[in-house]
């Protein structure tokens, strides 16, 4: 049976884990495959919000096997947080929760590195969610990292006690300070450890290819978005994974002819959280009100993301890289109320015209061009079915369609498991 693949296609919060929760039905194994705590994903239903952070989006479903994979990394305190707020929903999590013994492990003194390099660019920094995640894809990249499986060693601790040490190290190069207290860190973390250890620790590649040749549907889960992804996203402001369809082969060890569908997720407009160009960003009160209407706050950080006006170079770009077979527009709700729309088709830079993704997205130096479009008064998050659509917004989106070439085969209306109708 194939694998498909679900991924963000802007700079993440697409509304990934609402989608992964709708297909899981449809799929035996959920396999999330990058990235770490700096993702939030957020799925709602029964009234229920529900933010996942390392664990896949298919835990509430009591069919579906959860993996999280080589490509991870966890942080063992976030992770414990995650598994006792499940606790209440009684969710098998022994036998329906798997862990990549490769998948490598954030340090308290990751976290420490991460602050404090944030700290030391000053304005230049990235807006890192502040999980670890950058130095810790470092040492897994430097060959110094420590994984899941070391774990499960005796003398895991020896290696523990000498990164930790160079850390300790490097933070003194550093010219600011952060205050911390190391050994309060180190009690959460170690204490944290005994949830991780007690979960099915599993050679993940080896279990998800059997898995595969037994049949069982595939959905890998991707993390963040495309235009974060530490190659292809706007360098030096992305995160430090593989974010895009290459990332699911080396984050899970399946191979690229075993993928089938490709699902890119992508809001009907553009948010970004954190610093780093953003052509289409509105800085008026129709970004407040994008803001305050989509909810626009993050889901690991609370912090507010800055909003814009969809941009179909960067969609494109996304999906050419990810080569989409299938798209989701998401938040199509978030729009009705706008007089007009503005739909972002090329980019000036240096007084000429461009329409591809370039090396340099610089804000100073790349204006957008837009064409407009009629908005829409009409709420859309009761529609349940796509004859339903006010004609304004099937014009939308059918533009958009034809724009990208790829079939728009899910658009989402609100928040909510049923708020979401399948395109024909
Ligand atoms: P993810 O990281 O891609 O999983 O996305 P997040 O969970 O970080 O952010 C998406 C946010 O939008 C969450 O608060 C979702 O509950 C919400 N959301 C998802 N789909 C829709 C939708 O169609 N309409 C509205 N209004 N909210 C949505
Ligand atoms: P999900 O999976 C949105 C952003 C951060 C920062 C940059 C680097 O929920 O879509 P990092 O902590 O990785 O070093 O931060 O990447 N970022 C995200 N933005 N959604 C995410 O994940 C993100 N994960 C990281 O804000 O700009
Ligand atoms: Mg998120």
């Amino acid at each position: 049976m194939a694998i498909d693949l679900l991924l963000g296609l802007q700079w993440g919060d697409e509304g990934k884990g609402k989608i992964v929760d709708v297909l899981t039905k449809s799929y035996d194994i959920i396999a999330r495959f990058q990235g770490g705590p700096n993702a939030g994903h957020t799925l709602e239903f029964d009234g229920i919000k529900h933010v996942l952070h390392t664990i896949p989006s298919g835990i509430f479903h009591s069919k579906a096997l959860n993996l999280i994979g080589n490509g991870v990394v966890i942080d063992p305190v976030i992770f414990n947080q995650e598994i006792n707020k499940l606790k209440k929903y009684k969710i098998d999590l022994k036998n329906k929760l798997l862990i990549s013994k490769k998948a490598h492990i954030i340090l308290p003194t990751h976290r420490l590195l991460d602050a404090t390099s944030e700290a030391s660019k000053g304005k230049l920094k990235i807006g890192s969610t502040l999980k670890g995640i950058g130095p810790t894809y470092m040492d897994k990249t430097g060959r110094n990292g420590i994984r899941v499986g070391d774990l499960l060693r005796k003398d895991w601790k020896i290696k523990y006690d000498l990164l930790t040490k160079k850390h300790l190290k490097m933070l003194s190069f550093f010219d600011v300070n952060i205050e911390f207290d190391l050994q309060k860190l180190e009690n959460e973390f170690f204490d944290s450890l005994n949830t991780l250890k007690k979960c099915k620790i599993v050679d993940s590649e080896e279990y998800l290819n059997q898995a595969q040749k037994d049949g069982k549907k595939i959905l890998a889960e991707g993390a963040q978005g495309s235009l974060l992804d530490v190659d292809f996203g706007t360098y030096p402001y992305v995160t430090s994974s593989n974010t895009t369809a290459a990332g699911a082969c080396t984050g899970l060890g399946i191979a690229p002819n075993k993928i089938k569908e490709v699902f890119g997720v992508f809001k009907a407009y553009c948010t970004r959280v954190g610093s780093g160009p953003f052509p289409t960003e509105i800085k008026n009160d129709y970004g407040k009100k994008m803001a305050a209407v989509g909810n626009e706050f993050g889901s690991t950080t609370g912090r507010a993301r800055r909003c814009g006006w969809i941009d179909l170079i960067a969609l494109k770009y996304s999906i050419e890289i990810n080569g989409v077979t299938q798209l989701m527009m998401m938040k199509g709700d978030v729009l009705s109320g706008f007089d007009k729309i503005k739909i972002c088709i090329g980019y000036v830079q240096n007084n000429k015209k461009i329409n591809f993704f370039p090396y340099n997205l610089d804000d100073q130096n790349t204006k957008p061009i837009f064409i407009e479009m009629d908005g829409w008064d009409e709420d859309l998050t009761k529609i349940k079915n796509q004859n339903e659509f006010p004609d304004k917004f099937k014009d939308y989106f059918k533009f958009l369609e034809k724009e990208l070439q790829v079939p728009i085969k899910i658009i989402s209306v609100g928040p909510d498991r049923n708020q979401t109708i399948h395109v024909d």
